[in-house]
């Protein structure tokens, strides 16, 4: 991307905020105005109370001061202020932005994005944008008014002094130029090293369970040292040009200030000029060089942002694999069949996972999925809600193809419990309502009792009411699949997904389980990735997938019958 489109992209972010950003611009002539007016005052202070000895100066040159002051003083609160409400409304506003389009990519998208990547994106690259935008992109206006009106002003008092302060202009400019390019590498790579820290904090501190139960606290200390190093490192460089940046500007600043006490103070010697002219312009150039030494922070500040801005237009740019295509229809509510049609899958490019199924689900149906383990069985479940799109072939519910109806109408009819459970850190009330936040109270309590929950849930210490933790942590596997099942039948969804919903539980929990999942399968029609073979043999009918293809169906005593794969898994793990 380049600067030009970045800059673009930027604009349009606030142009909703033009009013205040001119408001603000104004505010900030204004203090570029009184500014200027500071200097004219040293030039009377010397010329008329000094040398004059003139009363009347005397008497009105304070008031004058106080009132400049005063009334640069509320200009600039105004526009700090303004500028501050537009950085933070640009803050939200991008926060939202990267929010909402992450919740529409498809798994694959996650996949590839580490977490603590994304939550560097929304935190901190767009704290570096905005303060681009508002601080340093505005500020540099209000810079270069300040230092116009100044040199205006400069000009004015004494045009031979003014022209030697631009042999300094192109000299302050060169190390500006050259410390702009550094600080933007330095800024990608430590957004980059920040980003790893906050993937290696989400991944410990999640983990930790496992982290203690294999003793690595010491290796992923050291894992974060070294990250935490490499950004330390990275961290001092940027620091030790910006603090190499001051002294050297004042330095440049220091032998301007030289060369023109030479030439005015021959100027004075001379007689043809006031010592205070000669003050005042002084004073004038110094104010005005003080926005050019913040060109080189501000300047820091916009490479930073740009960078900043390229990570986070990246993944902006992500188009959503998986959309509704233009003039979706709302899927009707399922009554007749699914039917499977010369389907295949890859991921990437890799080879095919699933190839050439074919497969006709009809409307109550509970179909028992088994096979051995990566043969494809999730991947399959995971392309009914599109969680995946199909490469070929198709899936019709009632005969409308997924891909024609919209995402939400077609998820809107599917329940999902898995084997690993997702709940959120809230009420017990609030995981069980997620996808229904209308729901009565009544409703919530008769999905978890049909969920064999209620018990449970009635005994925790403010019931309904209780915080359950992060991804439930406050209570045991098999409550947790109970609360998920309550969710699910809460959800009344026609069509039903279970991928091994019981297979990471012990015998107790999973006979209550099982009753929950019992209520849940009735009426509905049901994909069921099973291990159990009480699921199974309930089951109106088993296919067997193995290495991405459908090898046998039937029911569970005519598939023993035929002494294949299917007998061969089960007494592999049944008997
Ligand atoms: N996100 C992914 N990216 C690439 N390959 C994947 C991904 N998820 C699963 N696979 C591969 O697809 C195959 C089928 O996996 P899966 O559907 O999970 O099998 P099952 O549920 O039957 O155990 C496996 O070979 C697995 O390695
Ligand atoms: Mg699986």
């Amino acid at each position: 991307m380049t600067n030009k489109e970045i800059l673009k992209r930027l604009y349009k972010i606030i142009v909703p905020y033009q009013q205040k950003l001119l408001i603000a611009m104004l505010a900030m002539i204004a203090v570029g105005g009184f500014t200027g007016a500071q200097s004219y005052l040293v030039k009377d202070l010397l010329d008329k109370i000094f040398m004059e000895k003139n009363i009347f100066f005397l008497k009105i040159l304070p008031l004058v001061v106080v009132v400049i002051f005063f009334l640069k003083g509320v200009a600039y609160y105004i526009y700090t202020v303004l500028l501050e409400q537009v950085g933070q409304s640009i803050i939200r506003d991008f926060r939202l932005q990267i929010f909402n389009h992450i919740h529409k990519q498809s798994l694959s998208f996650f996949n590839k994005m580490p977490t603590g990547t994304l939550m560097s994106r929304i935190i901190s690259d767009v704290t570096l944008l905005q303060q681009a935008v508002s601080n340093a992109l505005v500020g540099s206006v209000r810079d270069f008014f300040q230092v116009i009106i100044l040199l205006g002003v400069v000009f004015f008092m004494n045009w031979r002094l003014a022209l030697i302060s631009f042999i300094v202009l192109p000299i302050a400019a060169y190390p500006i130029v050259k410390f702009g390019r550094l600080f933007r590498k330095l800024s990608t790579s430590t957004q980059e090293e920040v980003a790893n820290v906050s993937n290696i904090l989400h991944e410990t501190i999640t983990g930790n369970r496992i982290v203690k139960a294999f003793s690595r606290e010491e290796y992923e200390g050291n894992r974060f040292y070294q990250q935490v190093s490499k950004l330390f490192v990275l961290t001092l460089k940027d620091a030790k040009f910006r603090c190499m940046q001051h002294p050297l500007m004042e330095f440049i600043g220091g032998g301007a200030i030289a060369v023109i006490i030479w030439f005015g103070g021959n100027e004075v010697i001379r007689g043809s000029a006031t010592p205070g002219t000669f003050f005042a312009f002084l004073v004038a150039l110094i104010a005005a060089y003080e926005p050019v030494k913040g060109i080189t922070r501000i300047n820091s500040t916009i490479q930073q942002g740009l960078a900043a801005a390229t990570r986070v237009f990246a993944i902006l740019d992500i188009e959503p694999e998986i959309e509704d295509k233009k003039g979706a229809l709302t899927l009707a509510p399922f009554t007749s069949v699914i039917e499977f049609k010369n389907l295949s899958f890859r991921y990437n490019d890799e080879a095919a996972v699933l190839s050439n199924i074919n497969i006709s689900v009809p409307a109550g149906e509970a179909l028992a999925i088994v096979g051995p383990s990566g043969g494809g069985k999730t991947t399959f479940t995971n392309l009914i809600p599109r969680f995946l799109d199909l490469k070929e072939g198709s899936i019709t519910i009632d005969g409308s193809d997924i891909r024609d109806v919209t995402i939400a109408s077609l998820r809107g009819q599917i329940a999902m419990v898995t084997q690993q459970t997702i709940l959120f850190n809230d009420t017990v009330r609030s995981n069980i309502a997620y996808g229904d936040q209308q729901a009565s109270d009544q409703e919530i309590r008769n999905a978890a009792q049909a969920a064999y929950a209620l018990e449970f849930i009635l005994a925790l210490p403010n019931g309904f009411d209780t915080v359950i933790g992060e991804g439930g942590a406050r209570l045991s596997g098999g409550e947790r699949q109970r609360l998920s099942i309550a969710r699910a039948i809460l959800k009344n969804a026609p069509i039903l997904i279970l991928d091994e919903a019981t297979s990471a539980l012990d015998t107790e929990s999973e006979r209550e389980v099982q009753n929950a999942l019992e209520n849940l399968m009735k009426n509905r029609t049901t994909f069921v990735i099973a291990h159990r073979l009480s699921t199974i043999k309930n089951a109106t009918r088993i296919i067997v997938i193995k290495d991405g293809a459908i090898v046998e169906q039937g029911t569970h005593d005519s598939l023993i019958a035929q002494k294949g794969e299917y007998e061969q898994l089960y007494n592999m793990q049944y008997t």
